[in-house]
């Protein structure tokens, strides 16, 4: 893989974009529009000058991190990507539409992935233009921090493919973990129930967001409380997420949470909108409500 092609420049594409750039390889970015793509690589920058200004990196390796990243409009520039990575928005609808027209651009031998938190790969692979080169690659937030990336093959996913995208992995630093083809896979199947529960449990007032957070950083130690993680993730992320656990297992015990539900209505989607169940808007995040 020498350049690799990203389809979204939110949290998740662009965390994808600089951890593959900070590997010598290079990116072309892009998302709805150029503007939202050159918005993802100027969120980019802003973070490695923090990295910078804490002497973790040098101004002149973020400045070569930085120019291995183009943002482009359309789906032409990525006709000589190695690789096409999707990692827009978590709906099914919208993605079939990216494979169609990315898959009009996938060059011979070339491999696309998707970087989907919950939605069956081989159902998506059937929308590609060859499910032998189709496979899953879910990264966590935030990408260029977090050690591992599950990579999951759908049912017509080829060994080559899988091998490559496991190799991919490997060279970006990450543990890679083979996970099987069900909602969420291995890790989110695990995770999201239990921010999903969170939210039940703030609902049903058995506890406060910042009480309920403290219980399981302090009780389960985990880095973060689940509604801030929630928040991290982003609410509509997660509302999708549930959505599709309960859709596609049929099973209730899935059903997200109905406050979970009220925030996304109410256009809450966490910390990347500025407010969830904080609110993010002062010097220090401090309960919505
Ligand atoms: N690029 C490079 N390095 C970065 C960075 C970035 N964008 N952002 C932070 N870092 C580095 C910092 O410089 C710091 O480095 P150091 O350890 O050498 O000092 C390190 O990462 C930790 O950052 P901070 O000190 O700012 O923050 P914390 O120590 O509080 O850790 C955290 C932050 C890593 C986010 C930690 O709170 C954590 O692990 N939280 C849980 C995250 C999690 O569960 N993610 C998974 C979500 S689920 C998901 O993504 C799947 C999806 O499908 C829903």
């Amino acid at each position: 893989m020498q350049t690799v092609g990203i389809i979204g420049a939110g949290i998740m594409g662009s965390g994808i974009a600089q951890t593959v750039a900070s590997k010598d390889m290079d990116v072309v970015l892009t998302d709805i529009s150029l503007e939202n793509a050159e918005k993802g690589k100027a969120g980019i920058a802003k973070g490695l000058s923090r990295l910078v200004a804490k002497e973790k990196m040098t101004q002149a390796d973020a400045d070569a991190l930085l120019a291995r990243i183009t943002p482009v409009g359309d789906y032409s520039a990525m006709s000589g990507c190695d690789l096409i990575i999707e990692a827009a928005t978590e709906r099914e609808d919208i993605k079939a539409k990216i494979f169609e027209a990315a898959g009009k651009v996938l060059k011979d031998g070339a491999i696309m992935a998707s970087n989907t938190s919950s939605i069956p790969i081989t159902r998506m692979a059937a929308q590609s233009p060859d499910p032998t080169r189709f496979c899953g690659m879910h990264f966590f937030n935030p990408v260029p921090v977090m050690g591992l990336v599950e990579v999951i093959p759908g049912l017509a996913t080829s060994q080559d493919t899988t091998d490559r995208m496991k190799a991919f992995g490997e060279k970006l630093g990450k543990t890679v973990v083979l996970a099987g083809d069900a909602p969420g896979f291995v890790v989110n199947r695990i995770l999201c129930p239990l921010l999903n529960e969170a939210i039940f449990v703030l609902g049903e007032g058995l506890g406060s967001v910042e009480d309920i957070d403290a219980g399981m950083r302090l009780g389960a130690n985990h880095p973060m409380g689940p509604l801030t993680l929630a928040d991290f993730v982003g609410l509509d992320t997660l509302y999708e997420i549930m959505k599709v656990f309960q859709a596609t297992t049929g099973d209730p015990k899935y059903r997200p949470a109905p406050l979970l539900q009220k925030y996304v209505e109410a256009g809450w989607y966490g910390r990347k909108s500025g407010k969830g169940f904080y609110d993010y808007s002062g010097e220090k995040p401090v309960p919505s409500l």
